[in-house]
């Protein structure tokens, strides 16, 4: 992965003389166009929408508009270094994709697409308790590959154990605590379009096939699929959980534990003084609160009081090279990214998710090198000058 942004800029301009016409694109607008192209409004707005009136998603990118790279000059940028630590692993960047669900509705591979593709690139793949394949193929499909496994805390302990148990057998290596989903939120085009695709048995790959889930059904899910669907969206989330709950979590795994989903400074404290050892900024790519803090803004404030006592990730709005390196500067370990991937799945499955990828990739060593940094563990707010 060294110095990939060199490596990538030269194969494209090798064709300069002879383009494929039918190539893929790289600017972030063309692939949302054309996934909107191939998409339905149900499975499209699923994935570009969000909650509300969308001003959260509004937040996300004013956030980082807020803040401006101040490149450095003469400063032998020839070699890069891409790499970080995380919990005693050291990955290969500081990109990993991030948990999306029902992948299938967007194209027929899914999550297994975009889990090879991420693999390809040396991206760590977060799978999705609300997937339409189960977790365990994910994880064959990536090989040694890595992944982590983020989870939907079910109603039902004996299924969130149950979950817990197979991640850790299946080989992820960390475990992603999703807590601003406790209930769907106001989505306004799903609710325009009549569409929530788990009632039509997307994403619930890894529910069919758990056994603690299947043992409360009276009727398999094969015998009586309505039943089915109906016992999941009674059991799905638990808007009941504190924080006192999270042991019941760790007795469960002995994988590293990152809550994502923090917003405020106080429960970033907390989850600290739980023991947690991560967490993820994030506000779910604006699609549970509306009118909600951007996630840029949310990291800053919770940089400040946090001083690197554990990891702190990052998501939200994440489009570019640019994007990235703000994000790093301002405090965040990685990133991870979201509606970019799904993009690339849509309009070009496997090969789309691996050129989205690459090519943030090859955008953020560019970036970090013009800025006059070659470590992305070595960013910080001196290359960055804020707005105000
Ligand atoms: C998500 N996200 C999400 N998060 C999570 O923890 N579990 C999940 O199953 C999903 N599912 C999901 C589906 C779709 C269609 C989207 C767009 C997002 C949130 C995701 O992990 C991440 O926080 C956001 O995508 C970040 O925002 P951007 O950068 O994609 O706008």
């Amino acid at each position: 992965m060294a110095n990939i942004g060199n490596e990538v800029q030269f194969k494209v301009y090798q064709n300069m003389s002879d383009p494929d016409p039918d190539r893929l694109p790289v600017i972030y607008e063309e692939w949302k166009e054309r996934a909107r192209q191939v998409l339905e409004d149900g499975p499209y707005y699923y994935v570009a929408g969000g909650a509300g009136g969308e001003q959260t998603m509004e937040a996300n990118r004013e956030a980082f508009n807020q803040w401006k790279i101040v490149p450095r000059m003469l400063r032998n940028v020839e070699n890069r270094d891409l790499t970080v630590m995380l919990f005693g692993e050291t990955y290969e960047s500081p990109l990993m994709h991030a948990p999306i669900g029902v992948q299938s509705i967007i194209h027929p591979d899914g999550e297994i697409a975009s889990a090879k593709a991420a693999a390809a690139m040396g991206v760590p793949y977060i799978a999705s308790s609300a997937s339409t394949a189960p977790m365990e193929e994910i994880a064959k499909v990536m090989g040694d590959a890595p992944k982590w496994f983020q989870l939907y805390w079910n109603r039902d302990p004996e299924v969130t154990a149950s979950f817990l148990k197979r991640a850790e057998k299946a080989g992820y290596s960390a475990v992603v605590v999703t807590l601003d989903t406790p209930m769907m939120a106001w989505r306004e085009f799903d609710l325009k379009n009549v569409y929530l695709p788990f009632l039509a048995g997307e994403g619930v790959g890894n529910y069919l096939s758990d056994p603690a889930f299947c043992s409360k059904l009276t009727h398999s899910p094969k015998e009586d699929p309505a039943a089915t669907i109906m016992h999941w969206t009674k059991t799905f989330g638990n808007p009941s959980l504190t924080w006192s709950d999270l042991s019941f979590i760790k007795e469960q795994t002995s994988l590293p534990i990152v809550l994502k989903g923090v917003l405020h400074p106080d429960d970033a404290q907390m989850a600290v003084e739980q023991g947690m050892d991560g967490i993820i900024v994030s506000n779910h790519g604006g699609r549970q609160v509306d009118g909600a803090i951007g996630a840029l803004d949310a990291l800053v404030d919770i940089c400040e009081v946090l001083h690197h006592q554990i990891p702190v990730l990052f998501d939200g709005g994440i489009r570019r090279g640019a994007d990235v390196i703000k994000a790093l500067s301002l405090g965040a370990d990685a990133v991870l990214i979201g509606r970019p991937c799904m993009y690339g799945l849509a309009a070009a499955g496997e090969t789309g998710v691996r050129e989205v990828l690459q090519n943030l990739l090859a955008d953020v060593d560019l970036t970090m090198a013009l800025a006059g940094e070659t470590s992305v563990r070595a960013l910080n707010r001196s290359i960055l000058k804020g707005a105000n």
